[in-house]
């Protein structure tokens, strides 16, 4: 068959790779991709925001199903535009993205539904958002509405720095555009369990820890993530149900009862507190990087499982896990995720072609003159599996020296708590 894949991310490039190794892959395009996917899958520059280009190119190439990476093709209705001119696609409709493009709808539901979450407040000015703020204490998260590439959270050490944040926030939005969830800060460990359903079945795709703070110890800015491993060591199989039954269900089920059932992944990150989990947010679709280590569990079998959710034949799927742990380390740009330069060389990725069992998956990259050259924050993550943590770890910070490239930076305690254990 011929498959198109939406977006440019590690994401897409590690599914790329599952997908190239599944025989029903006949022919890949990617749009827009990135230097990495290019090796792999044709590459169209196409701007993914735009459903009609999409879809012509769709039929000119006669794809058979497009998979969709990022989330701003899903809360631009890419689904339900593919869906209605006969694309089999894979992702939620519009309305069901909404889980993860409004932040302020997920916490209405899970007051409608009493899905355990952190107490929170709305407001959609800054005046009175300030005025909430009294009614937490600190740290203070404030969270920006809607999609923010995983920049949108701010957690403030004080009430100044709370303020500032909130300054930020609705420095550049007209009157009533903009809303802000403040809430209650979470003492606990976190982890991601992604979740597959078409709409009335789920199966769980897998868990993952994501590293969200730019630097070592968890310090630093959020980012999109710089690191993650899988599974998730403190999601046991009575977390992963309890997870289900009071957050997942409780969920689709009023997005079904709302007419809007969600079609896809939904991806649940959590805050894990002496065994009992709390939702902290809504993802519409696989992480960056957690797909990366999903992707090099799975392999090929990716491209099947998706394919049967696309097509409402959960039931019928079965995931084969193996018994191993894979990781993933970002390699950014210095200065992400603020300012930072793009254009510079990143040299030594031959040497590490020759072992299945690490892969490199580009983000922002492209190609210069014939050299391989950064093109955006977050740029590479070396990924591997092994049958433990300590060797999956040793594995992928050994693959890390051979790298080149000396305007960037990574975490060098991606699985480090655990790995100490
Ligand atoms: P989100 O985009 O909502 O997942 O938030 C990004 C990151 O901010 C999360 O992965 C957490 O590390 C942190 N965070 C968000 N909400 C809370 C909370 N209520 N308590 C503690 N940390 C939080
Ligand atoms: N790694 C977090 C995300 O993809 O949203």
């Amino acid at each position: 068959m011929k498959i198109l894949l939406i977006g440019s991310g590690g994401r897409e490039h590690a599914l790329a790779w599952a997908f190239k190794q599944n025989p029903k892959c006949d022919e890949l395009y990617c749009i827009p991709g990135n230097a990495g996917i290019a090796s792999i899958a044709k590459c169209k520059q196409i701007d993914i925001l735009d459903n009609d280009k999409i879809l012509n190119f769709c039929k000119d190439k006669g794809i058979d199903f497009v998979m969709i990476g990022p989330e701003s093709p899903l809360a631009n209705g890419l689904v339900d535009f593919l869906d209605k001119n006969g694309i089999l696609s894979f992702g939620p409709t519009k309305n069901a993205a909404i889980l993860e493009s409004s932040k302020t709808f997920t916490k209405m539901i899970c007051s409608k539904r009493n899905i355990p979450t952190a107490q929170y407040k709305l407001a959609s000015s800054e005046d009175e958002a300030l005025i909430c703020l009294n009614e937490f204490t600190k740290p203070y998260v404030i969270k920006d509405d809607g999609l923010a590439a995983g920049k949108g959270v701010f957690i403030a050490e004080t009430a100044q720095e709370a303020t500032v944040a909130l300054k930020k926030i609705f420095q550049l939005s007209k009157p009533g555009s903009k809303s802000v969830v403040i809430e209650e800060f979470l003492h606990g460990e976190e982890a991601s369990l992604f979740i597959l359903t078409d709409g009335d079945n789920i199966l769980p795709l897998g868990s993952a820890q994501d590293h969200k703070r730019a630097f070592d110890n968890d310090r630093g800015p959020n980012t999109g993530g710089m690191g993650a491993f899988s599974p998730a060591f403190n999601i046991s199989p009575k977390i992963e149900k309890k997870i289900i039954d009071r957050i997942v269900k409780p969920t689709l089920d009023e997005m079904r009862k709302n007419g809007t059932p969600f079609c896809g992944i939904l991806y649940a990150g959590l805050m894990i507190i002496k065994d009992e989990p709390l939702l902290i947010e809504y993802n519409a679709r696989l992480g960056d990087p957690e797909c990366q280590v999903l992707a090099i569990r799975l392999g090929a079998q990716l491209l099947d499982i998706l394919l049967n959710c696309a097509q409402k034949k959960l039931l019928e799927t079965k995931i084969s896990f193996a018994d191993d742990i894979g990781i993933t380390v970002v390699i950014a740009s210095k200065g992400y995720p603020g300012e930072f330069q793009t254009g510079k060389e990143i040299s030594g990725l031959e040497s590490l072609n020759d072992d299945e069992e690490i892969q490199v998956f580009h983000s922002g990259t492209a190609f210069e003159e014939g050299k391989l050259v950064s093109n955006g924050g977050r740029v590479l993550s070396v990924t591997a599996r092994a049958k433990d943590l300590e060797s999956a770890r040793k594995k992928v910070y050994d693959a890390l020296t051979v790298i080149q490239w000396e305007n960037g930076f990574y975490r060098n305690d991606i699985g480090f708590k655990y790995f100490k254990k």
